[in-house]
C-alpha cells in the first residue's frame, strides 16, 4: 500500500508562494517545525514536485535538499538534471506514476511518497483523488495574493489533527473514503 502524502506550508490566507513564485515570507524554522520537518523526511520513501518547484529549489543555488530520497520531478519538457542526486525527471502523468507505484507494491519498498508540491501539480492528484493525507502548515501571514495552494479541503478531506509545532499550527487531514 502507497501513501501520497501533501506536506506543506501556506499562508493564512492560503498561498503557497508570493505573486513571483517567492518564499521569502516563510519565517525561519524553528527547533519543533525542523524536528517535525527531519522525522516526517525520514518517515518517506520518494519525493514528488512540478517542474517550476524543482527549478525554484535550485534557484537557491544550496546542496540538494533531498539527497537520500529518489526526487521525481514531473515535466514534459527535457530539463536538465546539474546535480548528481538522484533526480529523475518524468514525463508521466500523475495517475499513471502512482498506478505504477502500487503496481510495484512493496517489492519496490515505497510506502509513503512526499507530494512536496507546487500547486499546478497538487490540482492534478487532487482532481485524480490521488492524495491519501495532508500535513498543512499555517503561516501567520497574509499575502494577499500568490500561488493557492487551491484545495478545497472540506470537500474531499478530513481534519483528523489540529495541534502546535512550536507556534505554527498544523492540520492533519485525511481523504474521505468513498
Ligand atoms: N509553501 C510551500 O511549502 C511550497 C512547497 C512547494 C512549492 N512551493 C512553491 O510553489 C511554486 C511552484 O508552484 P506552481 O504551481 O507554479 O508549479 P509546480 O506545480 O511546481 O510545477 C508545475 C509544472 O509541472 C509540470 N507538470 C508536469 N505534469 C504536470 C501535471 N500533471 N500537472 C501539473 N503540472 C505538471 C509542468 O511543467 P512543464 O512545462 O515542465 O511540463 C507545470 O508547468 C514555487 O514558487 C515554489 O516555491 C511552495
Amino acid at each position: 500500500m502507497v501513501k501520497i502524502s501533501l506536506y506543506i506550508c501556506s499562508s493564512d490566507d492560503g498561498f503557497i508562494a508570493d505573486k513571483s513564485g517567492g518564499v521569502g515570507w516563510l519565517p525561519p524554522m524553528g527547533p519543533e517545525a525542523q524536528k517535525n520537518y527531519e522525522d516526517y523526511f525520514a518517515s518517506i520513501d520518494m519525493v514528488l514536485m512540478g517542474s517550476k518547484s524543482y527549478e525554484k529549489v535550485l534557484s537557491f543555488g544550496m546542496d540538494w535538499p533531498y539527497s537520500g530520497k529518489p526526487s521525481y520531478v514531473f515535466s514534459k519538457r527535457p530539463l536538465e538534471t546539474p546535480t548528481k542526486e538522484d533526480i529523475i525527471i518524468t514525463a508521466q502523468d500523475p495517475k499513471a506514476f502512482v498506478e505504477g507505484l502500487k503496481l510495484k507494491g512493496d517489492n519496490e519498498k515505497t510506502k509513503k511518497v512526499w507530494l512536496m508540491g507546487g500547486s499546478q501539480l497538487i490540482k492534478s492528484f487532487v482532481e485524480d483523488k490521488l492524495i491519501d493525507e495532508i500535513l498543512l502548515f499555517t503561516i501567520p501571514k497574509t499575502l494577499g495574493d500568490g500561488i493557492p495552494l487551491g484545495i478545497d479541503l472540506d470537500e474531499d478531506f478530513t481534519l483528523v489533527n489540529d495541534s502546535l509545532v512550536g507556534q505554527l499550527r498544523m492540520r492533519e487531514f485525511a481523504r474521505k473514503s468513498n
